[in-house]
């Protein structure tokens, strides 16, 4: 992120447990909106996810499908719609089916060993597949921005991320506190 300093954004732990009974398929969605600029200013104006997979994911076990380069076309098309102009960076989730038509690379999917990273941004079309191994997948994500990135998120987001980090600082030892903007 060309960042000097970061701020913690949000957190989740996801576990996608075995459907052998049901067939392979996956759903598609970006989950953040943003223009060309955002990638290209100093430090840049996104959300970084880090995906740390707790178990093997191999291409049965729920592996996240992305089309690699998709979020710059979007981008690309944000950053001139008169529709988006003025538009910050913002978290704003949107099905595939109800995206722009766009040419993008084919969906491939995210494998990992159990302790390894991914690290990518979900304004990169993605989503995961269904789980048609016989051991649960499971993930922490942790987001992080450029200390001083602001990036707006959906008002009931907003609510629970403000609620999360008042909790949060009451358990950081104070040499984290630091972590957590404002
Ligand atoms: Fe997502």
């Amino acid at each position: 992120m060309n960042a000097q300093n970061v701020h913690f954004f949000q957190t989740a732990i996801l576990t996608a447990y075995p459907e052998q009974n049901k067939p392979f398929s996956f759903w598609q969605h970006v989950d953040m909106q943003y223009r060309t600029r955002d990638f290209h200013t100093v430090p840049k104006n996104i959300l970084c996810s880090f995906f740390l997979w707790l178990t093997d994911v191999n291409e049965k076990r729920a592996a996240m499908m992305v089309r690699p380069g998709s979020h710059l076309v979007l981008a690309a098309l944000r950053e001139t719609d008169p529709n988006w102009i003025g538009d910050p960076p913002r978290g704003a989730p949107v099905p595939y089916d109800k995206l722009p038509p766009i040419s993008t690379a084919e969906p491939i999917p995210l494998t990992a060993k159990a302790g390894q990273v991914s690290v990518l941004t979900t304004a990169t079309i993605h989503g995961a597949s269904v789980n048609v191994d016989d051991q649960p997948r499971k993930n922490m994500v942790f987001t992080f921005t450029a200390a001083g990135v602001k990036i707006g998120l959906p008002p009931g987001e907003e609510l629970q991320k403000r609620e999360y980090d008042r909790e949060l600082r009451k358990r950081l030892r104070p040499v984290r506190m630091h972590i957590i903007a404002g």
